[in-house]
C-alpha cells in the first residue's frame, strides 16, 4: 500500500484536521449532542443506502452542473453554514468564500460567522451566497444582518429553526471551550456586546426561543429575499413550512449537534420529499462524506446537499486551497458515481437508482 501523505478523500482531511486543531476547537467542530448517536448515524445511514446502477448507457459526457433555487452551480454540493471559521484557519470565512467560488458552488454564511458579510463579499466578489439567519431575541440584529446580506449580494436567507437553544453538547464544557480572545463574531457582538470569551450556551442566548410558524410567516412576508428553513425533520413540519410561505426546505438535524437520537437525515428525507409534493425544493445535510452519498440524496428527491464539517476540515488543512480541494474531491467522486450509475447529470437520478432506502 502507498504511504503517500496526500489526502485523497474526506476522511483523510478529517484525520489531518484533527491533528492540527487544539482540543477546544476540535471538540466544537467535530462534536455532537448527547451520546453523539445521531452524529454517527448521519454518516452511517448514507452508507447503508445501496445504489442500483444501469449499464450500457453512453456516459462519455458527464456534467455535475445543476440549478438550485434559480442559482446555476457547478455541482449540487453547497457549503453549509458553520460558525467561527477563523478557528479553522486565520482567513476563516474569506477563504471559505474563495473556495466555494473557485469550485463554482454556493456558500451559506452563518449568523455566527467570524467575518462580516461585507468582508466575505469583498473576498469573493460575485460568488453565490446565502445568509443563514438565526432570528434573534433582538429582531433589529437579525434585520441588520438581512440588510447586510442584500448589500453583499446574497440571493436567499436560510432561517435555522432547530436551535432555540444549543443542544446538550458535552465536549465543550469538558474542554472548557470558549470563543477565542482574538476572534470576533460580528453578529454575536451586535446582539450581546461581545463574542470573545463566550461559551456556546452563552452565544446561543441571542437566539429567540419563542419562534413560531406565525412569526416565521411574518418574517417571510417582510423579507427582501426568498427564505428557506433549515432543520426540518418530518413530513408534518415540511407541509407547515410550505403553508407558511418558505421557498425551500433543508432537511437537517444540525449535524447531530442539537437533539441526539433523532433519525439520520438519510432516513427522513423521503418522508419530507413526499410531504412537500414538489411545492418547493428540498435540500439535505448531515453526514455527507462521499459522492455516493450525494447520489443517494438526489435519488431520494433532494435537489442538492450541503457539507458542514468536510469543508471545515479542508479549511483547517489548507485554507482556501484545502477547502476547495475537499469540494473538488466530492465533485470528482460525484462525477464518477453518476457515470457508474449510468447517468450523465445529477437530475437524471431517480428512486430507481437506490435500494434499501
Ligand atoms: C454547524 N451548523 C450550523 N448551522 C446553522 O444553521 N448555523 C450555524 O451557525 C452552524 N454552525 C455550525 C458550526 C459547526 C462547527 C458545525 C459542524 C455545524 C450545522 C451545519 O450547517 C450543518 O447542518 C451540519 O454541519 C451538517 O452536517 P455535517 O456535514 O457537518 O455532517
Ligand atoms: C452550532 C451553531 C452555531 O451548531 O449553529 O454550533
Amino acid at each position: 500500500m502507498s504511504t503517500s501523505p496526500d489526502p485523497i478523500n474526506v476522511a483523510d482531511y478529517e484525520r489531518l484536521a484533527s491533528e492540527l486543531l487544539a482540543d477546544g476547537p476540535a471538540g466544537y467542530f467535530n462534536g455532537g449532542a448527547g451520546d453523539e448517536n445521531t452524529l454517527r448515524a448521519n454518516a452511517q445511514a448514507w452508507s447503508r443506502i445501496t445504489l442500483r446502477p444501469r449499464v450500457c448507457v453512453d456516459v462519455g459526457d458527464i456534467s455535475t452542473a445543476v440549478t438550485v433555487l434559480g442559482e446555476q452551480l457547478s455541482m449540487p454540493i453547497l457549503v453549509a453554514p458553520t460558525a467561527l471559521q477563523r478557528m479553522a484557519h486565520a482567513d476563516g470565512e474569506l477563504a471559505m468564500a474563495r473556495a466555494a467560488q473557485a469550485a463554482g458552488t454556493l456558500m451559506v454564511c452563518s449568523t455566527l460567522a467570524s467575518s462580516s458579510l461585507a468582508e466575505i463579499a469583498a473576498a469573493a466578489p460575485g460568488g453565490p451566497r446565502w445568509l443563514q439567519l438565526y432570528l434573534c431575541r433582538d429582531r433589529s440584529v437579525s434585520n441588520a444582518l438581512v440588510d447586510q446580506a442584500v448589500e453583499a449580494g446574497a440571493t436567499a436567507i436560510v432561517v435555522t429553526v432547530d436551535a432555540p437553544y444549543a443542544g446538550l453538547r458535552e465536549r465543550d464544557p469538558r474542554s472548557g471551550f470558549v470563543v477565542p480572545e482574538q476572534i470576533d463574531m460580528p453578529g454575536v457582538t451586535a446582539a450581546l456586546g461581545r463574542s470573545a470569551g463566550l461559551t456556546v450556551d452563552e452565544f446561543f442566548s441571542m437566539v429567540d426561543p419563542t419562534l413560531t410558524w406565525a412569526k416565521l410567516e411574518e418574517f417571510i412576508a417582510s423579507a427582501p429575499l426568498p427564505v428557506l428553513v433549515k432543520g426540518i425533520q418530518c413530513g408534518e413540519d415540511a407541509r407547515l413550512a410550505c403553508d407558511h410561505g418558505v421557498s425551500g426546505i433543508i432537511v437537517s438535524n444540525h449535524g447531530g449537534r442539537q437533539l441526539d437520537n433523532v433519525a439520520p437525515t438519510a432516513d427522513v428525507l423521503g418522508e419530507v420529499v413526499e410531504a412537500v409534493t414538489g411545492r418547493v425544493e428540498v435540500l439535505v445535510d448531515g453526514g455527507i462524506r462521499r459522492g455516493s452519498d450525494v447520489c443517494a440524496a438526489l435519488a431520494l428527491g433532494a435537489s442538492a446537499v450541503l457539507v458542514g464539517r468536510p469543508a471545515l476540515w479542508g479549511l483547517t488543512v489548507g485554507g482556501a486551497a484545502g477547502a476547495e480541494q475537499v469540494l473538488e474531491v466530492l465533485r470528482h467522486e460525484l462525477e464518477i458515481t453518476l457515470a457508474l450509475l449510468g447517468v450523465t447529470s445529477p437530475r437524471q437520478l431517480t428512486r430507481a437508482h437506490v435500494t434499501g432506502a
